[in-house]
């Protein structure tokens, strides 16, 4: 099974390109960006408003070792780690490293951060850092960060194209099939890039947008790339979740010394970890669940000891706190009830240090990528950091390759197979959301796992529309990631199996043969 679609590839409208790159988040656009100024012709696929993306919803910062008191070497270190003994360490030392110079790049390119009265960089601090070194815009880091980015990029770009199949042919990649408009084409070049962000949103509450379902990930995996790691998913301890939506609240307001509280109105972290509410994201996420098991109701974060070191919430997290007034909630003085959901994939396609997936001429970056930079366990606000610093090296590393592949490249025709014994059942993508939320969420186990399969690949071979069939696919690979790791590591939790276990220290891997009987 590799196309969802029976379609003759020949027959479909089509252009040509140098690359192509799917995906107008911080780590697409920062590619793009780099690919575009030297001098090849590139095309960014989009499948919303251009600004549409995890990018613009990022609140707490870029971590960078700029502070003076900082070092690479120390931001390496907590990152190591943060991420529970999976760490790739020649990645990590590549993100802290060159981070320096990438976000120094973002700067030039247009990106404002907080500075103090002599304009130099002001730093926030998240969990599991050991100084303040995460460079910040308000609570809306991302917002200015894509506001940079698209005004810097000076290529073609393709809004409402969402990207549903690749055009492989012998493990090479020629390029993409979108839909837009209800009209299917396809799109030709000698380098592709997947930079379709993460998978998040395939889960009930979750702090992402909707365009955040894994969408890039699946389809590599359906023609044939190798992905890792993809039982690893990051929940976020502070979300606020009501009937209609769930949002995030910042680790930044931890870092400026809101503190958590049970319904007894007790600050309890102290009773699972040293770091109190700045300990790493899977420790307070679970000790969160536990209290509310031990106490019963609800969970609070209280915001007023940051006004009392004189900070203004108001002005400092604006977003954060005139979303939870247009609820009622006034963190001045209320309590705000908050609950962990799931945030960040670490997961994802496995790519080396220039961006290359197992399948030539197709490149992964971002969130839809795994560097395994993050472990088992991602630290706050390494994640633009990891966008920008392989987005660049992505773009070498299609140049490169670029180079070679353009000499025997034409747009090929490269027949789509079918599935063809869909059944006739169909299933919506709230179904998927909600067996991922139950099934594959912050702790599982064997039995929770095998109902998730279960379920997962009946849906995936369902006659159920692309989107929904597509993040069943990956559902149902992460639920097979998670059964295989029989341990509890970073922020993959078993209750079967509830320690680490020195024989899984190591990354998985998974293709489409370990799908095999199974879609
Ligand atoms: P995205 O920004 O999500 O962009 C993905 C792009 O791919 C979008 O343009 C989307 O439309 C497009 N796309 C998806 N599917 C398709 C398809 N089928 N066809 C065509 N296009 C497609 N990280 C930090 O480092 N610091 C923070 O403070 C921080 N805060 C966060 C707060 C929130 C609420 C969230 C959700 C995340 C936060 N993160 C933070 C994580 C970080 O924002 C993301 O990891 C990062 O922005 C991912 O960038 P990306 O370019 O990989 O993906
Ligand atoms: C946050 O602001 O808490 C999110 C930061 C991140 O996910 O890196």
């Amino acid at each position: 099974m590799r196309s969802f679609l029976s379609i003759d590839t020949d027959k479909l409208p089509y252009k040509e390109y140098d690359a192509i790159v799917v995906g107008s988040g911080a780590a697409g656009l920062f590619c793009a960006t780099k690919l575009s100024s030297i001098g090849l012709k590139v095309c960014v696929l989009t499948k919303d408003a251009a600004d549409v993306g995890s990018t613009k919803l990022a609140q707490g910062g870029i971590a960078v070792a700029l502070p003076k008191e900082d070092s690479p070497d120390l931001h390496f270190n907590d990152t190591l780690k943060a991420g529970a003994g999976l760490v790739k360490t020649k990645m990590a030392r590549i993100l802290t490293e060159e981070g320096v110079k990438r976000v120094i790049d973002l700067i030039r390119m247009g990106a404002n951060f907080e500075t103090d009265e002599r304009g130099l960089l002001r730093f926030t601090k998240e969990a599991a850092h050991s100084v303040a070194r995460i460079v910040y815009y308000r609570d809306k880091t991302g917002e200015e960060v894509e506001r940079a980015l698209l005004d810097s990029y000076r290529g073609d770009i393709v809004e409402f194209a969402k990207v549903k199949e690749l055009i492989v042919k012998d493990n090479r990649c020629y390029g993409v099939i979108y839909e837009k408009n209800g009209e299917l084409k396809a799109l030709y070049a000698p380098v592709t890039a997947i930079a379709t962000g993460g998978a998040a949103g395939i889960y009930l509450k979750n702090t992402n947008p909707p365009t955040s379902t894994g969408d890039g990930i699946a389809i590599a995996l359906r023609y044939g790339a190798k992905l890792q790691d993809l039982e690893f998913i990051q929940f976020h301890p502070t979300a606020f979740c009501d009937d209609s939506e769930c949002f995030l609240i910042s680790e930044a307001v931890r870092g400026e010394g809101a503190i958590i509280v049970d319904e007894q109105g007790r600050r309890f972290m102290g009773d699972y970890h040293h770091l109190w509410e700045l300990a790493p994201r899977d420790v307070v996420t679970r000790a969160i669940e536990s209290q509310k098991k031990i106490c019963g109701g609800n969970v609070y974060l209280d915001f007023r000891p940051i006004e009392e070191k004189g900070i203004d919430i108001f002005k400092r997290f604006p977003t954060i706190t005139s979303k939870l007034l247009e609820r009622g909630l006034n963190p001045k003085k209320d309590l705000i009830p908050i609950t962990p959901v799931a945030h960040y994939y670490i997961g994802g396609i496995a790519v080396d240090s220039f961006g290359r997936s197992s399948i030539e001429g197709l490149f992964a970056v971002g969130e839809a990528s795994c560097t395994g930079v993050h472990g088992a366990n991602r630290l706050a606000s390494n994640s633009l950091l990891e966008c920008i610093v392989f987005g660049e090296r992505t773009a070498y590393g299609m140049y490169r390759d670029f180079r070679y592949l353009k000499q025997n490249f034409s747009p090929v025709g490269v027949e789509l197979r079918k599935k063809v014994s869909f059944t006739n059942k169909s299933y919506s993508l709230n179904e998927v959301k909600r067996i991922m939320w139950e099934n594959v969420g912050i702790v599982r186990s064997a039995e929770s796992l095998t109902k998730a399969i279960d379920k997962l690949s009946e849906i995936a071979n369902s006659n159920s529309d692309w989107q929904v069939r597509n993040s069943a696919v990956l559902g149902l690979a992460i639920a097979i990631s998670a059964m295989r790791r029989e341990e509890s590591r970073g922020g993959h939790y078993r209750s079967d199996f509830p320690y680490e276990r020195e024989e899984f220290r190591k990354h998985s891997t998974f293709t489409l043969n370990d799908l095999e009987r199974l879609i």
